[in-house]
Order: C-alpha cells, then sequence, then structure tokens
C-alpha cells in the first residue's frame, strides 16, 4: 500500500511545466518511496529525443534539486524516463506540425509499443498542452486504443477561454473518460496551507459559530506576484488575470472559505459544498463591472518594463494594450450565512511583494470602552512562507491609559512542523495516482466558475476604455483601493 505502479505518460513532457514542476515532483515521491520499481514516465513531445537525451536533459536542468547525499537515487529515478516522439503540431496550432499529414502513425505507433503489455496497470495521460489539444488528443489515445479502463486524464488549466469553450472540452474528454477518471488540476489546491483551511475549519469547534456575516465583516484573498510575463504575452494576451488566476485559484479559495460544513470528507461530499458557493456567488454583468470590478496593467517603473514592453517574440497588438495585469473585484456569495459580506478578490503582477494569503476581517467589536482599536483579522497566509496568524488586540505595557495594540497570535507551519513540507503538484499527482479526486476541480465546478467570469468578461471586451494603468513595482491602480476605500475598508498590506 502507498506505492504505486502505473505508466505516467506527459504531453508536453519536455516543457516549462514538466521540467520545472512534474519531474521533480515525481522525483521527490520516488525518494520517499512512493513509485514501485516498475513506475515509468513517458514523455511525449516533437523534439525526436531519444530516452538518453532526454535522461540527459532532466539530468541537466533538475538536478540541483537532488540532495547530494541521494545521487544513487536520482540515476534510479532517471531510468525511470522515457521519451517517445510524437508530431502534435496539428492540435497546437504550430506551423512545423504536420497539418497536411494527419496523425503522426509512427509516433502513436512507438507510445502504443511502450504500453503494451502493461495494459492491467494503472494508465495516467497527463496533458500539460494548450487546452485546444484536450479534445484532439483524447480521441487520438482512444482510436490508438489506448485508453484502457485503468486509465486516467489530467487537465491542466487553463479549462477553456470561457463557459462555452470549456463546455466543448469537457464534452469531448468526457466521451472518451467518465468523469471519475478525469483529474483537472488546479494546483493551489495542493498547497499546503489551502488544504489546512478545511481543517481549520471543519477540525476545530472555536471558528465554526462566528463563522458568518453577524461576526465576519468582510474576506479579502489576495495573490500578488511580483514577477512580470516576460516570454509569455503568446499566452497571457489572450489570458489576462481574470482567467489566469481569478477563474480557477482565486475562486477556488474562496469556495474553500465560504463552503458550508461538508458530511463526509469525500470526493463528492466537498466538491458538492464548494459547487454551490460558486452558484451562490451573485452575477456581476452590464454596467455594474464599474462599480464591481477593477482592471490595470503594469507600466514601466523603477528599470522594470512594462507589460508592453516585456521581451516577446512578436510586437504587441491591440489585445496586449487590453488585456488585464491587475484585478480585483468585489463579490458577494449570496445566501443565508454570507449576505451582506463582501469578498474581494485581487491579484497582480508586477505588484511589490509575492504573497497569497486569505484574510477574513471580523467586525468591530460592539462598543467599544477603549480608544484606537481595530477589528480582528485572521490571516491564513498560502506563500511565500506558509502560516496562520490571529491578529488581536492587547494592552501595551504600561502604567496610565490603556493603549490598545494589535499583535498576531502566529503559527509558522516551517516553524512547527519539521517534516518537508511536499510541493502542490507533488500531493496533486500523488492523489491522481491513488484515483483521488477530491483536490481536482469537477466538472460542474469549472463551469459554474466560468458562468461567474464570463459575463465580466464580455462586459471589460465592450468598454472602450483601456485597463488603468499601474507602475510596476506597486499595488496596483488607484481604482484598487477606490474599491474597498469607498466603504471605509482598506487592503491588508502588512506582513
Ligand atoms: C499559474 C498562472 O496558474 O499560477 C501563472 O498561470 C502564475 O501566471 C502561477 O504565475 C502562480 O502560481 P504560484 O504557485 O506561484 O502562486
Amino acid at each position: 500500500p502507498g506505492t504505486h505502479t502505473a505508466d505516467l505518460v506527459v504531453f508536453g513532457g519536455t516543457g516549462d511545466l514538466s521540467m520545472r514542476k512534474l519531474i521533480p515532483a515525481l522525483y521527490h515521491s520516488d525518494r520517499d518511496g512512493r513509485l514501485s520499481p516498475e513506475f515509468r514516465v513517458i514523455a511525449l513531445s516533437r523534439g525526436g529525443l531519444t530516452d538518453a537525451d532526454f535522461r540527459g536533459k532532466v539530468d541537466a536542468e533538475v538536478r540541483d534539486q537532488v540532495p547530494a547525499d541521494d545521487q544513487a537515487g536520482w540515476q534510479r529515478f532517471l531510468g525511470r524516463l522515457h521519451h517517445v516522439s510524437v508530431d502534435v503540431g496539428r492540435h497546437t496550432g504550430s506551423d512545423a506540425g504536420g497539418d497536411a499529414g494527419g496523425t503522426d502513425t509512427a509516433g502513436w505507433g512507438a507510445l502504443t509499443r511502450l504500453l503494451a503489455g502493461h495494459e492491467r496497470r494503472d494508465r495516467v495521460f497527463y496533458l500539460a498542452s494548450p487546452p485546444r489539444t484536450f479534445g484532439p488528443f483524447c480521441r487520438e489515445l482512444h482510436e490508438a486504443g489506448l485508453v484502457t479502463p485503468r486509465s486516467r486524464v489530467v487537465l491542466e488549466k487553463p479549462l477553456g477561454h470561457d463557459l462555452p469553450s470549456a463546455q466543448r472540452i469537457n464534452d469531448e474528454v468526457g466521451a472518451i473518460f467518465d468523469e471519475h477518471q478525469i483529474f483537472r488540476i488546479d494546483h493551489y489546491l495542493g498547497k499546503e496551507t489551502v488544504q489546512n483551511l478545511l481543517v481549520l475549519r471543519f477540525a476545530n469547534a472555536f471558528l465554526e459559530p462566528i463563522w458568518n456575516s453577524l461576526w465576519i465583516d468582510h474576506v479579502q484573498i489576495t495573490a500578488a506576484e511580483t514577477v512580470g510575463t516576460p516570454g509569455r504575452r503568446g499566452y497571457y494576451d489572450h489570458a489576462g488575470a481574470l482567467r489566469d488566476m481569478v477563474q480557477n485559484h482565486l475562486l477556488q479559495l474562496l469556495t474553500l472559505t465560504a463552503m458550508e460544513p461538508p458530511a463526509r470528507s469525500d470526493r463528492e461530499a466537498v466538491r458538492d459544498e464548494k459547487v454551490k458557493v460558486l452558484q451562490a456567488l451573485r452575477p456581476i454583468t452590464g454596467t455594474e463591472v464599474d462599480r464591481f470590478t477593477v482592471r490595470g496593467q503594469y507600466v514601466g517603473a523603477d528599470g522594470m518594463p512594462g507589460y508592453l514592453d516585456e521581451p516577446a517574440s512578436t510586437p504587441p497588438t491591440e489585445a496586449s494594450r487590453r488585456v488585464e495585469t491587475f484585478t480585483a473585484i468585489r463579490a458577494e456569495v449570496k445566501n443565508w450565512r454570507w449576505a451582506g459580506v463582501p469578498f474581494y478578490l485581487r491579484t497582480g503582477k508586477r505588484m511589490p511583494y509575492r504573497r497569497s494569503e486569505i484574510v477574513v476581517q471580523f467586525k468591530d467589536v460592539p462598543h467599544s470602552i477603549y480608544p484606537g482599536g481595530a477589528p480582528n483579522r485572521l490571516v491564513l497566509r498560502l506563500q511565500p512562507e506558509e502560516g496562520i496568524q490571529l491578529h488581536i488586540m492587547a494592552k501595551e505595557p504600561g502604567a496610565g491609559e490603556v493603549t490598545l495594540k494589535p499583535v498576531p497570535l502566529s503559527l509558522s507551519f516551517g516553524e512547527t512542523f519539521t517534516t518537508r513540507v511536499p510541493e502542490a503538484y507533488e500531493r496533486l499527482l500523488t492523489d491522481v495516482l491513488a484515483g483521488n479526486p477530491t483536490l481536482f476541480m469537477r466538472r460542474d465546478e469549472v463551469e459554474a466558475a466560468w458562468r461567474w467570469i464570463d459575463p465580466i468578461l464580455h462586459a471589460w471586451e465592450s468598454q472602450a476604455e483601456l485597463p488603468e494603468p499601474y507602475p510596476a513595482g506597486t499595488t496596483g491602480p488607484a481604482g484598487a483601493h477606490e474599491l474597498l476605500g469607498r466603504s471605509g475598508r482598506t487592503w491588508h498590506e502588512e506582513d
């Protein structure tokens, strides 16, 4: 038990995600003894690499993450890696692909031979490729006879670019795989603090009675990044912060914060409750976007380039000028527990700090007998360091007048637990191998999220105005501060 035997086939196997996240995660799983000796990783790409070439590439790019005392383990891990060249160009839209030629039979043939005789193992097809390839790849796998009853498919985000495209992808993939075989990744769900949020809420008694609109003033969910988008314009021009971060990561955090206690910790019970939150989100339509949403784009400052000046293979277009690299939204969950409690969402590139957190701000005390109090805040920090802080009011030591000071009751996971915290991808890959989809997005969840996002996208598209500029290295455009400021609230900025 706990050891997995599977063939993991990675589409886009030499790509950025595979080299930066998947391969290191698999190595750590191997090191922790979770992979059986027969476990194989089969990377697919057009690269024309041999197994030896691929192992050499992985060795060159990932070896610095391997502890000095595990060189033997690393060599054993490299031995699990295989590479098959499949020309996937006609699906990825690349002009080097075989548009005229149709299926690359030689490539699929090579994959078929490698998998032959292993039909009774688990087989995982990991699609780390653009969403438009998901349907076609699943069909190709099916036509090549490679989809066994023990197969699973993992889909990377973004799942489409709006509701209709997401539904189409879900239909296409769903024609080949059953829903229980489909694992839609949102890597935020693999982060330790995100899972801890559920434990904090549902394994402790003290929070539940105050986790509602009677005691909570508002919630802030921030994912701030210092990085810009160098080399990513091709993707980002058509994504933007709303599709890239809010539709998935931020809405997932919102659902976990707002969901009702599930009756069990199993896959359907948890996801049923999450979907209900998405369905309860008040739609933001038409002219309401001006009141409830803000979009910004960073411009050059302090030696940092603006979005339009980032290195890219093509010059900026109208789409580049219109795309938001920052957004802030005032969302509302229309149900008994949360009516009247704003959920402010905010994410941006080139902000002054890298920080992802959920901040729950409680109401003021009903009647204050001391001057200078401030409301309690519960801060769940996902990164850079993981931890939970409860900001409480304390008396500053001293004789004379009582002076209040907010002080944090602080839990740092790094200091409290000495065990290694696994990377999100490691956790999620382990769940895929175990066949546990609790931390993956179900079809109805993804579609409910798009259903809320689409009207905002449409309203933005119909506006003549461009996103508000903000200087690189700052906390976003003025509008983001006004969004809270007009009800006397402020973003949580302190460390
Ligand atoms: C990805 C987005 O899903 O998440 C990126 O496409 C973003 O634009 C990344 O940088 C952030 O992930 P993390 O784990 O660094 O917060």
